[in-house]
């Protein structure tokens, strides 16, 4: 049962529950016109403490598809967030008026304090370096409609592995279905955290860390292409120095295999040169398409409507 739930940790849900947002989501990319007033009357906040694109207007869109409408700031300086109000605060306030809240935040855990401290379910839009679990819904949505299934699948996920929120929830996510391998493709100092490597070593999950996407992209089943997070680095020269670590590049491509698949979160930077996009593997903008079907099915779960 999945209404009243929050979304927090991409673990918060069994395979199962995962199974049967999955099913939704093809039933509404189906048939959406059976969706379109299964929300009305209900309303989604968005808190948005940090930028971005999709993600919000991928849950807002969702939201108004499925009959129901919007509130929120994208700019935490026009609330009163601005005035020092907490987040345990503003929450209870936005639970007076909302039904469901999609809250991204800079640090670490704060969806997490939302959540217990909201009346109505919480959903984690991405906190800080940690986990972004409608990204990773998104993901494997993608994967499991492309290549028709979450196991056996060798995949390689390229970039910043280190402050990729993306990388962490998907990893961990994906880890649960039987047979998968993971080729973690990183400069030294972008390296996948050890919570994770420990994660992976106590579940006897195979994986190897590589620094050269030549070397293995000819094995990958999937591709996953991450933009060097720049805000969260410490310094600008380190930054300057790792961000075109890699460049994902028709050349590169002749590599792989016919039926590997190129995903990336989004916004991309320079990781995957513009000529990838005409390739029919270049599948990232048909992922963001499935991240507001996703996101339209889970918003229905957890208000209970569906
Ligand atoms: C990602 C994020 O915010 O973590 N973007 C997204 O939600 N699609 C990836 C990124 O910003 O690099």
């Amino acid at each position: 049962m999945l209404k009243g739930r929050n979304l927090i940790d991409p673990m918060d849900f069994t395979l199962e529950e995962l199974e049967e947002i999955f099913k939704l989501a093809d039933q509404i990319i189906s048939n959406p016109e059976d969706f379109t007033h299964i929300c009305q009357g209900k309303l989604l906040a968005t808190l948005f403490y940090e930028p971005s694109t999709r993600t919000r207007f991928s849950f807002e869109a969702a939201m108004i598809r499925l009959g129901g409408q919007v509130i929120g700031f994208s700019e935490p300086n026009s609330s009163s967030v601005s005035k020092g109000e907490s987040v345990a605060d503003t929450i209870r306030t936005v639970g007076c008026y909302a039904d469901i809240v999609a809250m991204r935040h800079p640090k670490e855990g704060a969806p997490k304090v939302a959540a217990i401290n909201s009346p109505i379910p919480v959903i984690n839009a991405g906190d800080g370096g940690h986990q972004h679990p409608t990204q990773t819904l998104t993901d494997l949505l993608t994967i499991k409609s492309i290549k028709g299934r979450l196991s056996n699948l060798k995949i390689g996920l390229c970039g910043d592995l280190k402050f990729g929120r993306t990388v962490h929830s998907l990893i961990k996510a994906i880890s649960r279905y039987q047979n998968n391998k993971f080729v973690l493709i990183a400069p030294k100092e972008l390296k996948v955290p050890e919570y994770i490597i420990k994660e992976l070593n106590k579940n006897n999950i195979e994986y190897k860390e590589v620094e050269k996407l030549e070397d293995v992209i000819g094995d990958l089943d999937i591709l996953y292409m991450t933009r060097v997070q720049k805000e969260r680095f410490f310094n600008e020269e380190d930054y300057i120095r790792l961000k075109d670590s890699y460049i994902l590049d028709e050349a590169k491509m002749s590599i792989a295999s016919e039926d590997m698949i190129v995903l990336h979160p989004l916004p991309r930077v320079n990781e995957i040169a513009y000529e990838v996009d005409d390739d029919p593997r270049a599948c990232y903008f048909k992922q963001a398409k499935y991240g507001m079907y996703v996101r339209m099915a889970l918003i229905a779960k957890l208000l209970g409507v569906r």
